[in-house]
Order: C-alpha cells, then sequence, then structure tokens
C-alpha cells in the first residue's frame, strides 16, 4: 500500500470524491512542454528593482483590511492564458459566467499592496526553489502562484513536470533558474492519505512521528510554504504506532489532540533539519468554506452556489472554521520561536471569510460521473472548499510575496 502512484485525494466534508492529478495532468505537462528540454542553459541578465514598496510594507499587518471592487487592476491573468490551471479551479472553463468575482483587491487598513509585476517578483526569487507543502488548498495555491507567475516567460523557457516516484510536481522558469513546486502531504506526516488507492475518509490513520519520508524532499528549498487543515475536520484520527502494514495497533484522538501531536513532530523537524539562514518558512492559515447559505441570510439548504459577490459584514465568521485549530497553530508557532525557528503565519483566514462567491461550486471537473440525484440537486456537489482561478489565492500569493520580497532574501 506503499507504493508510489501519481497523486490522489479525496475531500470528505465536500462531496467531492477522487480528485486525480496523476496521468491527466502529467500528459497535459509533457504535451506542452515536449520541445523545451534543450534549452536549459543560457541565463538572463540580473535587472536592479527598486525593493523600497516592499520595505515600506514594513510593520504594516497586512491581514486586517477589507475587500475593494478593482476591475482596473484584477484579475491578474486570464484563465485562457494559463496552461497549467488544473480543471478542480479553471471555474470559466467549466461553465461560471460571471466574472465579477475576479475582480477583488486585498486593502489592508493601514497600507498599501504594491501592484503585482510578475518579472519583478521572478527576478527576486532568482535563484530560489519554493515549494508548497500540504493539501489541496495549498495545491490550489501552488497553481495560482505558477499562473502569475507564468505568463511573462516566454514557451521553451519553462516547464511542468511530476517528478516519478515523489508526490512532487515542479515548475521551471530557466531564465530566473526558479523553480515552484508542490508536495502533497496533506497531514504533513504520512497517513493513508498519501496513496490513491487504499484510502478512506471516515477512517483517517496517521503516523504521528513520521514525517522523514516526506520531510527529506523538502531541504534543499529556499521558501517553504505549508498548509494543513482540510483533512483534519474529522472528529477523530487513528494514530498509528508501528507501520502501515500493521494496522491494527492504533490509538484513536480527537482531532485538536491530533493536529497538536503533528505540528509538534513537524516542528522538531523543521527545527533540526532546516537551515534557516538559508530557509524561509510560511504557514498558511485556515481558509473559510461556505457550505451554509443561512449564515448570510439565505436558505437552509443553500451554500456557495449561485454566490457572485462577496460578504460585507465585518468580521463576519462561518461556522465551519475552526477557531480553535487556529489557535492550536499559533502556539504551535509560538513555542517554535522560542526555539529559534520563525515560521510566519501567513494569517489569511480572515480574508477568505468573505469570500463566498469565489468557490467553484458546480463549475469544475469532477471526477466520477454525477448520479441522477445530484443533478437534480446541484448544490449537493458544490464545491464551497477550493477557489477559482483567477481568484482569491491570486491574492494570497500577493500577501506572501509582500512578505518574501521585503526582507532581503
Ligand atoms: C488574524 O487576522 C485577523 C484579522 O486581522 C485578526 O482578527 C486575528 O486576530 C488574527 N489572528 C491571529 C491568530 O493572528
Ligand atoms: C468596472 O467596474 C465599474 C463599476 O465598479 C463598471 O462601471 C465598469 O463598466 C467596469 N469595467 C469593466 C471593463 O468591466
Ligand atoms: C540555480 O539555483 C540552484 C538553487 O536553487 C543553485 O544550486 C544553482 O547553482 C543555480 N544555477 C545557476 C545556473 O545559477
Ligand atoms: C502506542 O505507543 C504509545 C507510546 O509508546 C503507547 O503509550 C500506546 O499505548 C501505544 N498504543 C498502542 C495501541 O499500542
Ligand atoms: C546555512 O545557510 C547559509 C546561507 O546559505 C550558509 O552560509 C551556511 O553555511 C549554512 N549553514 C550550514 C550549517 O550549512
Ligand atoms: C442557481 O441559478 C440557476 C440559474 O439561474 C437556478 O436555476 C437555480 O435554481 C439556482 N440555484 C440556487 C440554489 O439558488
Amino acid at each position: 500500500m506503499r507504493k508510489k502512484k501519481p497523486l490522489l485525494m479525496v475531500e470528505s466534508n465536500v462531496k467531492i470524491t477522487l480528485l486525480i492529478i496523476g496521468a491527466l495532468v502529467t500528459i497535459s505537462f509533457y504535451y506542452i512542454n515536449i520541445n523545451n528540454n534543450k534549452e536549459e542553459k543560457a541565463i538572463r541578465p540580473v535587472v536592479i528593482f527598486d525593493t523600497s514598496v516592499y520595505d515600506s510594507l514594513e510593520g504594516c499587518d497586512l491581514f486586517s483590511g477589507k475587500w475593494v471592487h478593482d476591475n482596473d487592476s484584477y484579475p491578474l491573468y486570464k484563465d485562457s492564458d494559463c496552461p497549467y490551471i488544473l480543471g478542480d479551479y479553471a471555474c470559466g472553463q467549466y461553465g461560471r459566467k460571471d466574472s465579477k468575482y475576479q475582480q477583488w483587491r486585498w486593502q489592508p487598513h493601514a497600507c498599501n499592496l504594491p501592484r503585482f509585476d510578475a518579472k519583478e517578483a521572478l527576478e527576486r526569487l532568482r535563484g530560489k526553489r519554493v515549494i508548497f507543502i500540504g493539501d489541496s488548498v495549498n495545491r490550489n495555491q501552488w497553481v495560482s502562484m505558477v499562473c502569475m507567475l507564468q505568463a511573462v516567460i516566454p514557451l521553451g523557457r519553462k516547464k511542468m513536470q511530476k517528478i516519478h516516484g515523489v508526490s512532487l510536481f515542479t515548475f521551471k522558469a530557466f531564465d530566473y533558474n526558479v523553480s515552484i513546486d508542490f508536495y502533497w502531504a496533506p497531514l504533513l506526516v504520512e497517513s493513508n492519505g498519501d496513496h490513491p488507492s487504499k484510502h478512506r475518509t471516515k477512517d483517517r490513520i496517521v503516523r504521528i512521528n513520521s514525517i522523514e519520508k516526506h520531510a527529506t524532499n523538502w531541504i534543499n528549498a529556499d521558501i517553504l510554504v505549508f498548509n494543513s487543515y482540510l483533512w483534519w475536520r474529522m472528529p477523530t484520527v487513528k494514530i498509528l504506532n508501528g507501520s502501515f502494514e500493521d494496522s491494527t495497533q492504533y490509538d484513536i484522538v480527537d482531532n485538536h489532540n491530533g493536529y497538536k501531536m503533528v505540528l509538534k513532530t513537524w516542528s522538531d523537524w523543521l527545527h533540526s533539519h532546516i537551515n534557516h539562514t538559508r530557509t524561509r518558512s510560511y504557514f498558511m492559515s485556515m481558509t473559510a468554506t461556505h457550505h451554509k447559505g443561512v449564515e448570510w441570510g439565505m436558505q437552509d439548504d443553500q451554500n456557495c452556489l449561485n454566490e457572485t459577490e462577496p460578504i460585507m459584514k465585518d468580521e463576519f465568521w462561518e461556522s465551519g472554521s475552526d477557531l480553535k485549530m487556529l489557535m492550536i497553530l499559533e502556539s504551535s508557532l509560538n513555542k517554535l520561536k522560542t526555539r529559534g525557528v520563525n515560521v510566519q503565519m501567513m494569517n489569511i483566514t480572515q480574508l477568505t471569510q468573505y469570500r463566498k462567491d469565489a468557490h467553484p461550486s458546480i463549475h469544475r471537473l469532477h471526477y466520477s460521473p454525477l448520479t441522477k440525484e445530484q443533478l437534480s440537486n446541484p448544490s449537493s456537489y458544490s464545491d464551497c472548499t477550493h477557489w477559482c482561478l483567477p481568484g482569491v489565492p491570486d491574492v494570497w500569493n500577493e500577501l506572501l510575496l509582500a512578505h518574501i520580497l521585503r526582507k532581503h532574501i
């Protein structure tokens, strides 16, 4: 059961099953990049950008703010211009007709974010390897980052690849020697969610102390961007003492305790294996889901389906967001800080709360055929967990880049 196969995952709370990004995606990646391999040599001359725009953000809380409609600056790219966009997030290609959800700027109360410039970002990331590590929301953000950057790179000077035998996808910009990677580890440590076929959502099993197998793939990065929340939203998890082959010996803990334990394992690993002079680490905080329309004044049975405007109520909070999980993350990061390891929490939780309009709902690729019952009730298969691209994850990346670029790296 531990044999490596193409990535696949099952989301529990949304009724999406089977998200396969193995064969399908790999095929399209190879198709796109079929002629790229010989041209990796020449590196473009370095262009110096004014860094003071980013430095001036020092001290500003970027996460406290509001959404402002701005169809001059957004969207940052067109979905039809990004060949790497996955069907899970390509809402426009899957029938979504409205586009206002793509046109919102995040306006911090205390400062202005610089206008995103893909060439500048690539220049400032020159020679760096960035790895996004986590679940499908993290993958959503990785695809967004690739789409944001790739538009300014000519065909043949970039490449997307699945690394054989590892849960790793890598996007390379040759002229900048930049690598933007994604590593699938939905629970950070080893779990039965790492593998496609033996995988039941009601029966989540983790090896709480076993992170090495995944983490050895993270060592040579300059920037690590973690996220693990979605899969911890079930009441309990099984903690395995031994190997998956002998999965009869386990303890059951509630999800909060499981999350604490896994963050401890993760912290210990980060503390002892990462060169913190070289590598900077970020942890994305949990993102909102919009399954309960009643929370913003709709009927009981409605959710994000058909929503086209953000919620404008200040401090809106949806009940699916488990504040306790956020506190556990915060306290784990604080503990790590006392050990000399600074992991910046990217506090995007509140800003996602408002964006009931920005999920794919029914406008996405479905990996298994929809049943008659589902088709007669579209709300029942609406994805109110992930995010359309272009859209909200682009803004997370702008915030991330603001953090990365405002200090010298
Ligand atoms: C996250 O940001 C929100 C909005 O500014 C703020 O209310 C909240 O206290 C922050 N949470 C943490 C854990 O920093
Ligand atoms: C941009 O939004 C304004 C309203 O905020 C609208 O009047 C205008 O037509 C929009 N422009 C485009 C190109 O969509
Ligand atoms: C590209 O970046 C890697 C680190 O990510 C570095 O080891 C390598 O020397 C760089 N190559 C060039 C040609 O600059
Ligand atoms: C698993 O290991 C822990 C710590 O060694 C021990 O306390 C616990 O009883 C073990 N559980 C099982 C089911 O073996
Ligand atoms: C850590 O990284 C820095 C910056 O790249 C380097 O100068 C230093 O030698 C590294 N330390 C170790 C122990 O590898
Ligand atoms: C969503 O919009 C479609 C098309 O306008 C409509 O037929 C459907 O009833 C709406 N569904 C909900 C749950 O509002």
